[in-house]
């Protein structure tokens, strides 16, 4: 939702909190600001817009003073200003916060302050923390900030500075995520890993209710009692480099092209000699995954796609009952589970507030919960039952996709192993599954080195303002997500379909002015139907572009434009089928002039309800 960095050491903080908080950009981007102490003195520099476009105006990094905080905003409660930009500060001008979450009492709270005679600048929920602070303050920003925090309704990741403290910087979480990070006489706070990795590799994720007092060379956990905690310190594997774009355009077109390195990444480890090796990280007996007779994956977006993709797979092989929930419906819903029935949340983030609740309601219903989740040590991973992780490594751009195409191969090795346990499939018949898998990321090269068609492509379409996308089977949910690809960075208002869905309404959309992408690779369940599905839309005049087994060339008699993706499993070929269409949605958005990490009213990490 939103970006914070923190920094205190013997360096000038602005440069480095500037720096981190770009790489932090794609939590937000409606406004930016920072504040450090300067000679006992807080100096704040704000101002909407992205952070490239404040630094026209205002010099960021030439602030003074080697301890300071930086915000970068997704807009909750208060409209896009620079009064409501963070920091925020106290009436006296001695504290300065930034904040990421939700304070839900924050209407009385400001009702109590104003009472005491604090004035407001800004019509946001965050102010209201920097006036309790100085409410409570007598000398001791620890204390004062804790007090104030025993107050507060809601989430929060917090950063705050004292210009009377100027040798403490304070973090405090509940519900945001908030990392600190431990370097040479020099720490850090940031709301993820990308924005310190520079520095240090040596981080402690804070755990809900719990307050952090950095100094330079030095730090103290302890939580919302005071009573001291010891912490781990979790050492990151990423490479700075690899948080960066190396050398391409947008995160988004270098993750799109990292697809066969996450997914080999991904299956590290995990296949040995023909056989699945999950079980460590499964952290299930036998006895309890023997019990499972039913499944419920519960996400939102992309992760929400690559459930409905899971299903398949899991009740084609594995023989066993899956339902997909939204987890933003689960969890207020009264949902049957019980001890017999497994929860897989899956997540990229592993910070989303929906699919954290939905996995909270799992809990109290007594079923275990297994996350897949793509950031270690993340909300989500910390309160499953067991995590198979996906290590796309960092995803930065707004819109998800080597992070789902990972998700989809953990869901596949995850699904080989129950048909092992179930004996749904005999030891062979995984074996071949298996190999087919080990080719996926060799395919998914060959599908990377040639973009011309697609290319041409989005050249054409891009200046439509609607379309539609057809899958059957196991191409429904990937239609989903190349819809959602197209609508989210080029703004064009896409829907995707169950192929046969369009006799029932959609077609009456049908011109030629309508571009239809139909996912229709060959299959053996549903392949004629879906050219006779082209065939209606043909006779509407539309225009159909068909994502093919490569060889068809029954399709290229009938489709507008065909790209070929390399012949597979029928249920490999969704992962494969999703590439064209993440490059298409791609070259639309830059076509278009628009940035795809960061488009209009979206963030990454979408950590409030
Ligand atoms: C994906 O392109 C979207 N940005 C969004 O739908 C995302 O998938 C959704 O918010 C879920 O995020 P998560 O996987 O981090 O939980």
């Amino acid at each position: 939702m939103c970006g914070i960095i923190g920094y205190i050491g013997n360096s000038k903080a602005a440069p480095i909190l500037i720096e981190g908080l770009k790489r932090l950009e794609y939590r937000g981007y409606d406004s930016a600001g920072i504040s450090t102490i300067d000679k006992n003195n807080i100096i704040v520099e704000k101002d909407i817009g992205k952070i490239n476009e404040i630094e026209n105006k205002i010099n960021f990094s030439g602030l003074d003073g080697n301890i300071g905080i930086s915000h970068c905003r997704w807009a909750t409660h208060g409209s896009v200003t620079k009064e409501n930009a963070h920091p925020h500060l106290d009436c006296s001008g001695n504290i300065s916060i930034v904040h990421n979450g939700i304070i839900e009492n924050f209407s009385e709270l400001k009702q109590k302050l104003i009472k005491n005679g604090h004035k407001f600048s800004s019509s946001t929920d965050t102010e209201v923390i920097a006036h309790l602070i100085e409410d409570n303050y007598n000398g001791d920003i620890e204390k004062a900030t804790r007090n104030a925090l025993k107050q507060i309704e809601g989430s929060y990741a917090l950063g705050v500075i004292c210009s009377k403290e100027p040798d403490k910087l304070i973090a405090a979480r509940n519900e945001s995520p908030l990392i600190l990070g431990l370097g040479k006489d020099e720490n850090f706070i940031a709301s993820d890993v990308p924005a310190i990795l520079k520095y240090t590799n040596k981080v402690i994720y804070l755990e809900n209710n719990e307050m952090a007092v950095l100094t330079k060379n030095n730090y103290l956990i302890k939580d919302i009692n005071g009573n001291k905690i010891n912490k781990k310190i979790v050492e990151i594997d990423w490479d700075s480099e690899l948080a960066e774009k190396s050398g391409y355009e947008h995160f988004m077109l270098k993750e799109i092209h990292e697809q066969p390195r996450a997914i080999t990444e991904t299956l590290n480890g995990r296949i040995e000699n023909g056989n699945i090796n999950i079980k460590e990280e499964l952290n299930l007996s036998n006895e309890e995954l023997q019990k499972i007779s039913r499944i419920v994956i519960v996400a939102c977006g992309t992760s929400w796609h690559a459930a409905l993709v899971g299903e398949f797979m899991l009740e084609e092989l594995a023989k066993i009952p899956v339902e997909i929930e939204y987890a933003s419906e689960f969890r207020y819903r009264n949902p049957v589970i019980n001890e017999n029935t497994l929860v897989i949340a899956i997540s990229q983030s592993g910070e989303t507030a929906d699919t954290l609740s939905a996995i909270r309601e799992a809990k109290k219903r007594n079923t275990k919960v297994v996350s897949i989740v793509n950031v270690k040590g993340s909300s989500i991973s910390r309160e499953s039952d067991s995590v198979l992780y996906t290590y796309a490594g960092p995803e930065i751009g707004v819109a998800s996709t080597k992070a789902f195409t990972a998700q989809l191969v953990v869901l596949y090795l995850f699904t080989l192993f129950m048909s092992g346990l179930k004996k749904s499939l005999d030891d062979e018949k995984i074996k071949e599954l298996l190999e087919k898998l080990r080719k996926l990321p060799l395919q998914m090269e060959t599908l990377l080195n040639d973009n011309k068609e697609i290319k041409r492509i989005s050249d054409i379409y891009k200046d439509k303002h609607n379309a539609l996308f057809l899958g059957r089977g196991v191409n429904f949910p990937i239609a989903l997500e190349g819809a959602l690809k197209l609508k989210e960075v080029s703004y064009i208002h896409a829907e995707g379909y169950p192929a046969a869905e369009m006799k029932h309404g959609p077609i009456a959309l049908i011109d030629k002015n309508m571009p239809v992408v139909f996912i229709a690779t060959k299959d053996i369940y549903t392949y004629k139907k879906v050219l006779g599905n082209i065939q209606e839309i043909k006779a509407r005049d539309g225009i159909v572009i068909a994502i093919a087994t490569e060889g068809d060339e029954e399709i290229k008699k009938i489709a507008d434009y065909v790209i070929e993706i390399p012949k597979t499993l029928y249920i490999l070929s969704s992962i494969l089928a999703v590439i064209p269409l993440q490059l298409l949605a791609y070259y639309v958005a830059t076509d278009r002039n628009l940035d795809p990490d960061k488009p209009r009213n979206l963030s990454k990490s979408v950590t409030v309800e």
